[in-house]
């Protein structure tokens, strides 16, 4: 019959328990817990006992069963951590191994947040091939055939020779002729992507840098509706205060052709170190296409007119956060990266 001593005596068994195989636990769970185990009987044989005996045993027994349960889940633990025939075992117990989170790089962290400005706009990303043929890169964008981008000292080429040879892209407008030749109008896309130009690597210029060009042809596309644009990303960019204004430039494959200088976001027009006392930073190049381009690619340009510009990424974002040196971008130091974490 239950009392006192019985389940004392039980407890002392339960700390005397040992399993050398999984069976050994079944048998247990068996024989204690079981729909005929040892204690399941004793919980029969307490429903006979008197109010008063209940009272006494009631949270002895509970503390049996409780005690029993997390004996055989314990012992299972251990049976588990055993590998290889019990040569070997770790500690389950032992803490963990920091996992050292790594963050997003500042190029894509800028990269996203020009794309997530231009999808705002109603255009789509449009990507590309980094090795392109001469068509792509030059000759569907009005780049005369002495014209010096063409040249060794200013593109890798990949194979040199023929009538279309294959080089790494100088720059995303490679993408815009894909997306003209391959998408009806009218186009509104941004492409994103890395470029190669054949130059010495300094705080100021790479061999390898990432750009995002946007193209928009449609009928009645006019210069204010590109200045419109241009100011609205960069106000999205750099803040609502910020002003643009346009200089005269030169692209083949627009015209007319300007270059974009957005007011300086440090000193706000009173002249810094970063704007070198103009209060203007250039951000970007754009222009009105030129009708010879949409001609080239298959466009009626007396229907159709478009604009297009382009920006480099690592240049906004130096601007942005004011890197002084962009090789920092490419040599991936953990202290530089480290400062965009909370960026992201
Ligand atoms: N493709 C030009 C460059 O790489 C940028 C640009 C794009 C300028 C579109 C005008 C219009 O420098």
């Amino acid at each position: 019959m239950i009392d006192q001593n019985k389940i004392d005596e039980m407890m002392a068994q339960l700390r005397e328990m040992k399993a050398a195989r999984e069976q050994d636990l079944e048998e247990m769970r068996i024989k204690w817990l079981g729909r005929k185990g040892e204690i399941t009987r004793l919980f029969d044989e307490f429903r006979q006992l008197t109010p008063e005996e209940k009272r006494t045993l009631g949270q002895k027994l509970n503390e049996l069963k409780v005690n029993a349960t997390r004996k055989i889940e314990e012992l299972r633990e251990s049976l588990n951590q055993i590998v290889d025939g019990g040569k070997a075992s770790f500690d389950l117990t032992k803490p963990g191994d920091m996992v050292e989170l790594g963050s997003r790089h500042p190029i894509s962290v800028t990269r996203e947040e020009i794309l997530s400005i231009f999808r705002k706009f109603g255009y789509s990303v449009a990507e590309g091939p980094e090795i392109e043929d001469d068509w792509h890169v030059f000759g569907a964008l009005n780049f005369p055939p002495e014209h010096p981008a063409r040249d060794m000292q200013d593109t890798f080429f990949v194979s040199p020779g023929g009538e279309n040879p294959i080089l790494l892209r100088t720059h995303t407008s490679s993408v815009q002729v894909r997306t003209m030749e391959s998408q009806s109008l009218p186009i509104r896309v941004v492409c994103p992507g890395r470029v190669f130009r054949n130059e010495a690597i300094s705080a100021r210029a790479h061999c390898i840098f990432h750009q995002v060009e946007g193209l928009y042809i449609d009928k009645n596309v006019s210069f204010a509706d590109l200045k419109q644009a241009i100011l609205l990303f960069a106000q999205e960019m750099f803040g609502a205060d910020t002003r643009i204004r346009m200089r005269p430039s030169y692209f083949p494959f627009t015209e007319p052709s300007a270059e974009v200088d957005v007011s300086c976001n440090i000193c706000h027009g009173e002249g810094c170190n970063i704007c070198k006392n103009t209060g203007w930073l250039e951000i970007l190049g754009c222009g009105m296409v030129d009708p010879a381009v949409l001609e080239a690619n298959g466009i009626d340009s007396k229907v159709y007119s478009g604009f297009a510009f382009g920006m480099g990424i690592e240049r906004i974002a130096m601007l942005k956060w004011q890197v002084k040196d962009l090789r920092h971008y490419f040599e991936n130091d953990l202290r530089f990266l480290r400062e965009f974490e909370t960026v992201i």
